[in-house]
Parts: structure tokens; sequence; C-alpha cells
């Protein structure tokens, strides 16, 4: 397992769970993989999970079935390539295959060129200045991002201001494209995208380079409080099912985002000229102007999405190992028909100030947060003599199963357990806002369907209600 956080300590438990021995390559003590890996007789191994030369003195060492790399950064600088020039089998996309997540254009190009359902309008600048002038002449709220993958940092709206405010709108479109620009770092690629709204939803497929299998659809909280506020973070929680969808999700929006995803991914081999084995996860949204849409893919599982969707997957470690050996197509993914869900601990600090969030100490009684039937997932936390000490970024996952209200109430229970002479924070609302999201999808719903209906979808024309409901 090459990475450090609670989605790798996730993936980690179910390959012990198919009798593996697990060794970890991780720049920190992440105290759940430590644990995986003393208990199957592997070990956790110190070192930079993006160092080529780490990994192939690991591989040499311990002459390991299969390899599965979890985060994104190793498979952008090419691991899952070394692994594969070692001769052992990989859970994670080439680097090229991997520029599905790593370069938003990329992305945007291929959807286009493919013309694959779902796709958002775009246009991609080499200089700000160029991008600033454009910016300004439409109407119409835009997104403003990095054309390269940034840890998600540097996204910035701009809402549709009235004309009549338009020094208003210069001010903003300056200080939006400043903001995106300090990340940019003089590389001055700049992409520009239609803004949607609606609800959004995970859906991960798992590939062997020739059949594709989906995993259980689950929605990520993105914001750093509840009602959804704050800044935009890794996730501060996320909830899963019942059964493979979401309450929110009919099932023909959920066969569409498949077919979506499953052609985006055959399209990634088609130009990479590469097979695609490993995750791809279509952060998707349901919008009125195109129904199921793209917002992002990843090339890897999605954090806090795994714990939400690993658990409810009894067997895989089994389904990783079948990728890995390209015998996907033999596999029979056995899901819970139970929710999950997750709620994610934080230093104050997270995501603003690294410094800030960095080097606190915390406790919690494991047995007593079990006994109330959830499991813990170490994220950014390690364990130095004897003691946890938070590195910066999300500190712990708790799960549980059940029905989203109950469950949701479960953790807050467990998270009265953790203790810290540090402020730790989560999202009480997580599991709690079905009504809301069902509230939203609705909306969406019946304007795509209308759209659809007379041949408009994707039209920005103004849509006229139409029967009894509204
Ligand atoms: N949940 C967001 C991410 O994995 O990037």
């Amino acid at each position: 397992m090459v990475g450090e956080g609670a989605r790798e300590h996730a993936i980690a438990e179910a390959l012990a769970g198919a009798e593996d021995r697990v060794y970890v390559l991780a720049s920190y003590r992440n105290p759940g993989l430590a644990n995986v890996a003393e208990h199957t007789g592997g070990q956790l191994i110190l070192g930079s999970i993006t160092s080529q030369s780490k990994v192939k003195e690991i591989l040499r060492g311990t002459n390991p079935d299969i390899v599965v790399i979890g985060p994104e950064d190793p498979l952008f600088s090419g691991v899952s390539n070394t692994v594969k020039e070692e001769g052992i089998p990989v859970i994670g996309p080439s680097q090229r295959c991997a520029m599905i997540e790593g370069s938003k254009v990329w992305m945007r190009e291929l959807m286009w060129k493919y013309k694959i359902p779902g796709r958002l309008r775009y246009r991609k600048f080499d200089s700000l200045s160029e991008a600033a002038s454009f910016v300004r002449t439409i109407q119409g709220s835009i997104v403003v991002k990095p054309a390269e993958q940034v840890g998600g940092k540097g996204v910035k709206v701009i809402t549709d201001l009235q004309a009549y405010l338009s020094d208003d709108k210069k001010t903003s479109v300056s200080s939006s494209l400043e903001e995106v620009s300090s990340v940019v770092k003089g590389k001055e690629k700049i992409l520009v995208e239609e803004k949607v709204e609606g609800p959004e939803y995970t859906l991960h497929a798992l590939s062997d380079g020739s059949s594709t299998i989906f995993l259980p659809l689950a929605q990520d909280y993105k914001h750093a409080f509840d009602y959804g506020v704050g800044p935009e973070t890794g996730g501060m929680g996320s909830i899963s099912g019942p059964n493979d969808g979401l309450p929110f999700i009919d099932s023909s929006e959920l066969e569409a985002s498949k077919e979506i995803v499953k052609s985006s991914l055959r399209s990634v081999e088609l130009e990479a000229h590469e097979r695609y084995v490993g995750f791809m996860g279509g952060q998707m949204m349901l919008t009125p102007i195109w129904g199921p849409t793209v917002i992002e893919f990843y090339s890897r599982m999605g954090d806090p999405e795994t714990a939400a969707i690993v658990p409810r997957v009894h067997n895989f470690g089994d389904l990783l190992h079948l990728a890995a050996f390209g015998s996907l197509g033999k596999a029979k993914p056995e899901i819970s028909q139970l929710p999950t869900v997750v709620k994610v601990l934080a230093p104050r600090g997270y995501p603003i100030s690294r410094a800030m969030s960095t080097g606190h100490k915390i406790e919690l009684d494991l047995r007593a947060i079990q006994e109330i039937g959830c499991r813990v997932y170490f994220g950014s936390i390690s364990l130095e003599g004897g003691q946890l000490i938070t590195q910066g970024s999300r500190t712990l996952e708790i799960v549980a199963e059940g029905d989203f209200v109950d469950a949701s109430m479960r953790i807050e229970r467990c998270i009265s357990m953790v203790k810290s002479d540090y402020p730790l924070f989560h999202r009480s609302d997580v599991g709690l806002t079905i009504p809301e999201q069902e509230r939203l999808a609705t909306i969406s719903r019946r304007i795509y369907k209308f759209k659809s209906s007379n041949g408009t979808l994707g039209s920005l024309s103004e849509f006229i209600p139409q029967g009894d409901n509204w």
C-alpha cells in the first residue's frame, strides 16, 4: 500500500480481510496503518510516497503480489509506472492515464473529443490577462480554476453580476483571478468553466484494463462547517447507500452516470494508448442544464468517500486482487444494503493554516467507540513516542452503518470520546441533509427532463415551468 491517510487505512484493512500481509509506504506513522501492518505480519516503512527509488527498494525487499496506490500524488509522479516496470501488478493508473485528474484541460478536451454526455462548456487561457478580458465579457456565473491539479486550491466561483454593477464585476473578476494566479505560480494556464448547481455525488469505477465494475454511490460534504458554509476542504464527511445508490439519485440517473464514467475511462485508454488499471471516480452533479454532469474526475478513490464505501463492500480486498490480475470480469461485489455515515474530525486551522493545525496531541477510547458500533480510520495523525500527534490535515474519520439519522447520532457519541487540549471540529449535519438534497434533485430533475424532452438539453434558454406541480 502506498499512502498514509484514512483512505489507505480503510483499503489496507480490506486487504488484511483478504488475508494479505500488508506492507505500507507512508511519510508518517499512521497508527491505523501501522496496526494493520503489524497484525498481518507486514511492516509500515517510512519514506516519501512519491520517491521512485524508495518504491523500488521496498518492492525488491518485499516482493509483493500486488501494489495499491491510494493518493493522487504518487500517480502523478509515475509510481504506478515504476511498479509495473518491476513486473508487479498495480492498482493505480499510469502517469499518462492519471492526467484525467492531473490536468483539468486534458479532461475537458477529452470529454468534448469523445462527445461524452455531462460535459461542461469551458475555455482555456494561456495567460491571466486573456482570461480576465474574456471573463469580463460574459453573462452568467462561471468557475475559474488552475488548469493543473493543485489539491483543489485556487478554484474560484464568479457569480453573475448585472451590467449596472460593472465596476463591482471588474473588482470581483480581478480579485478572483489574482487568487487563482497565486496558485498557478507563473504557468498561467487558466480554465474557465460554466458554473452549475445541484446535488453532488461520487461514482467510482474499478477497472482491470478491460472489465469495469462500479462501487456504491457516495456523497462528500465538502465545506468546513454545518449548512455547507466555510472554506472548501478535502471533505468533512460522506454518506453512501442504501444499496448501490443514494436516496436522491434515481436509477436512470445512476445508469447514465455509469455510462459517463465508463466511457470516460475507455476514452482515457484510447488517448493515452495504455490500459487503465485502478479506480476512477466521477465527481458528479445532477444539474438542471445537463442532468448527470461531470465536475471533476479522480484517478483514485475519493477521501472521505472511501470510508463510507469500503466497509459496505464485504469482498473489497478480493476485488482488488481480481482487478490487479485482469480477472475483474469474474467479480461479484458483495454490497451491504445498509447506508453508512462518515464524520471527519479536523484540528482548528484546517484547511487554511497547516502550521496551526499541526503538532497537537489527541486521545481516544477505541474500544468504547467500537462498542457503540462505529469504526475509526486514522488520517493525518502520527504515532510518536506512544502519543497521537496531528499532522495538519483531517485527523480521524468515524464511520457508522445503519439508517442515516441513527448513524449520524451514534457518531456524535463517539466524537465526545475523542479528547484533545486543542480544538477539533467536525460537521454535525453529515447524514442529516437528505431532505434538502432531495429537494435540490427534484428541481434539477424537472428542468433537465423538460429540456431533454424538447431537445434543449444543455441549452441556457430560460426554463418555462409546466404542469401542476410548480
Ligand atoms: N473528497 C475529495 C477528494 O477525494 O478529492
